[in-house]
């Protein structure tokens, strides 16, 4: 049996099965709804039933109260369907045409621009020049099952690319990132990735200036929007503010230097929060999203792009929009949830 979802204003539909999550079914169905952690976190997949029956799944009340359930609020990641449903939420038209599909791929080279990062070229096979928007992300298909998600770090290009890069840092006892930082993923390997992933991408309908937001390897996707935006020449301002520890964590910092002495309108704030004076560091301290707020007091005319850590990006949200009035829908964001902050948000 399955049932069948239909999408308001859209006016869209796809089955789904009734062990199936309902963003699963869409995806797979070629529709843009919103998403970005597929963990229940995040809250972007988040629509309202407007009729039918859902299982909400297994979600933390810290990301879906009681409150929001009784108003028909859903999490799509996490709901499943018990009967036929009209589902509210806004589809992203930037999305239309850009499916998800499972990819091989071969490494052709890592290379360590610091201490706890690689950066990865995958090649993809002669056919499959893959079609994306700059800002999303792939899954890495282990062989034992698990996934591991990673932004593209290079802009696509409207005949799609051949070659993709990755930035990884390397998170002590991680699964998949020991397992690299100790050599077991080699150069040459055939690895498989699904994607691309993800509604964290550059808005282009908008002449707002911009601010970039980035924690650690959260410059991947940001460098992917940026070399998108020079590519096709965008008028709009554009301002990164990248936070790291330590100055060698800032592991491509020739890049933006670059962009700021070369790009108009373009400047560069590189934020560190663990400085000691051997370190002989002239530039901004403290917290990223801090420094933002220092210089920028008032967000109303801006839109953020914002991607690191889940506790820099959550304190940008809640700060930006409640003291410097940056409007709800103009702060986009992909968060970095990694086991530890999914198993902190199960229920
Ligand atoms: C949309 C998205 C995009 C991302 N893009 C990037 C990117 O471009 N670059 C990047 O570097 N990272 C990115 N990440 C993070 C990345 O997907 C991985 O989470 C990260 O690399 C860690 O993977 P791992 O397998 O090494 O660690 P994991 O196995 O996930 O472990 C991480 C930590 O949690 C601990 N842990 C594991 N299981 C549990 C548990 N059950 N309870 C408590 N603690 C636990 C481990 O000991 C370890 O310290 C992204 C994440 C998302 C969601
Ligand atoms: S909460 Fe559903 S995609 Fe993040």
């Amino acid at each position: 049996m399955t049932f069948q979802v239909t999408l308001q204003p859209s006016g869209h539909q796809f089955q789904v099965e009734p062990d199936e999550k309902i963003l699963e079914a869409g995806i797979k169905a070629g529709l843009s709804i919103p998403y970005s952690c597929r963990s229940g976190v995040c809250r972007s997949c988040r629509g309202t039933v407007r009729e039918g029956e859902v299982d909400f799944g297994d979600v933390h009340p810290t990301y879906l109260p009681d409150s929001d359930k009784a108003k028909g609020l859903a999490l799509l990641c996490s709901a499943r369907a018990k009967s036929d449903l009209v589902v509210e939420i806004a589809e992203l038209e930037g999305l239309a045409g850009i499916k998800p599909g499972i990819v091989p791929c071969r490494v052709v080279k890592i290379e360590r621009p610091s201490a706890d990062v690689a950066v990865l070229d995958l090649r993809l096979p002669m056919n499959e020049n893959m079609r994306f928007m700059a800002g999303q992300y792939v899954d890495f298909l282990l062989k034992d099952g698990k996934r591991r998600s990673y932004s593209i770090a290079c802009k696509p290009s409207a005949e799609g690319v051949s070659h993709i890069e990755l930035h990884i840092r390397h998170v002590p006892g991680g699964h998949f990132t020991d397992r690299l930082f100790a050599g077991e993923v080699k150069e040459r390997e055939v690895m498989r990735f699904e994607g691309p992933l993800g509604s964290f991408y550059l808005r282009e309908d908008s002449n707002k200036p911009i601010i970039f937001l980035a924690s650690g390897t959260g410059f991947a996707p940001i460098k992917a929007m940026i070399e998108h935006a020079i590519a096709r020449g965008s008028q709009r301002p554009m301002q990164l503010y990248w936070g790291c520890r330590k100055p060698a964590d800032l592991y491509m910092a020739a890049l933006p230097e670059q962009w700021a002495r070369e790009v108009p309108g373009f400047s560069y704030v590189p934020v560190l929060s663990e400085v000691s004076a051997q370190d002989g560091w002239q530039g901004r301290t403290g917290l990223v999203h801090q420094a933002v707020m220092a210089d920028h007091p008032d967000l109303s005319g801006h839109e953020v792009y914002a991607c690191g850590v889940p506790v820099m990006v959550d304190a940008a949200q809640r700060d930006f929009l409640a003291q410097c009035g940056l409007p709800e829908d103009a702060f986009f964001a992909d968060s970095f949830l990694d086991e530890s902050s999914k198993a902190a948000a199960s229920v």
